[in-house]
């Protein structure tokens, strides 16, 4: 069965710098290229299910600009819905400042612009109401998300919630959320009662904190570590494929966007784990966000070349 997938969040205009060093406080840096596309948590996850071969939609606030023009652009050349995107007179779209380094490691600064405003219109509301699999990420406002949560857990819709970047958010939302993603250091201000909590080392206990927070599934991402499943108690890991990481930029994202198409399309939580492992992984060893993710046929061509056993 299929399920038709719908992310609301943010859409940005990526500057993505290729430095040899993350710039230090009062340091100017010349860089060794600039490349600009569109990106934003939401964008991008939409982008990473579309191209596993989803059915997505995006709904998000754009700025009435030439970055918009190119965001469109975009969304029509990957099939994604964007009938029901809406445009500020008011505020640009959203642009972001990415450095990444020789390891591949990141720094991200994001200008909100229209994304500040996105709020639950009519239009959100009809969008929300005819999703199977609603993914979310939190470069929105919190009570944005909130009210799309309630409103699709109340149709029966599976919410999926990237706590990226990390906000307070409060129980109802938690709630309403059928998985949340978040990292480790996510998973540390999301429970901040719990000791410094070692995932990889004490996952009972980090289990049981889930619980006591209202959190009945969760998946921690532990980057080259791989990730651990967590669901009504139980706690399961699934290895990383290994990789050489040129640029990260957008893997978490692509990881969710896997997440979302693999609940579409009737996969287990740990299944779905899986395939977003190999999805950002995969996202990893390319550089840019949208540009490095796979199609599903070529996921399958890199598994094959690593030799690895195709899962049925
Ligand atoms: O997660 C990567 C994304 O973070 C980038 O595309 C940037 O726009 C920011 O939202």
């Amino acid at each position: 069965s299929t399920g038709r997938i719908l992310s609301i969040g943010s859409v940005n205009l990526d500057h993505s710098f290729r430095v040899p060093s993350i710039a230090r406080p009062g340091e100017t840096l010349l860089a060794e290229s600039v490349h600009t596309g569109v990106g934003g948590k939401s964008f991008n996850q939409a982008a990473a299910a579309r191209l596993l071969g989803g059915d997505v939609e995006l709904v998000a606030m754009l700025g009435d600009d030439a970055a918009a023009r190119t965001v469109e652009h975009d969304l029509r050349g990957l099939g994604i819905g964007s009938g029901r995107i809406l445009v500020s007179r008011d505020h640009p779209t959203g642009s972001a400042f990415i450095s990444v380094d020789a390891d591949g490691e990141n720094a991200i600064v994001v200008a909100q612009g229209a994304n500040a405003r996105l709020t639950v219109t009519g239009e959100v509301d009809a969008a929300v109401s005819e999703a199977d699999v609603v993914l979310m990420a939190l470069e929105i406002p919190v009570e944005t998300v909130a009210a799309c949560a309630r409103r699709a857990a109340a149709n029966g819709a599976k919410v999926v919630l990237n706590l990226s970047p990390y906000q307070p958010v409060d129980a109802d939302l938690l709630r309403d959320c059928f998985v949340v993603i978040v990292n480790d250091h996510e998973l540390a201000r999301l429970l901040p009662d719990t000791a410094t909590p070692h995932v990889t080392d004490d996952r009972a206990q980090v289990a049981a904190a889930l619980r006591r927070r209202g959190i009945d599934r969760a998946i921690v991402t532990l980057g080259s570590r791989g990730s651990v499943v967590f669901e009504s108690g139980e706690h399961t890991p699934v290895p990383a494929v290994r990789v050489r990481a040129v640029d990260t930029t957008g893997s978490g994202d692509a990881f969710a966007g896997a997440v979302g198409y693999g609940l579409a399309h009737g996969l287990d939580l740990v299944a779905a784990a899986a395939l977003a492992s190999e999805v950002g992984a995969c996202a990893a060893t390319r550089p840019g966000a949208r540009p490095s993710y796979p199609t599903m046929a070529e996921l399958e061509a890199w598994r094959r070349s690593r030799g690895d056993v195709v899962p049925t």
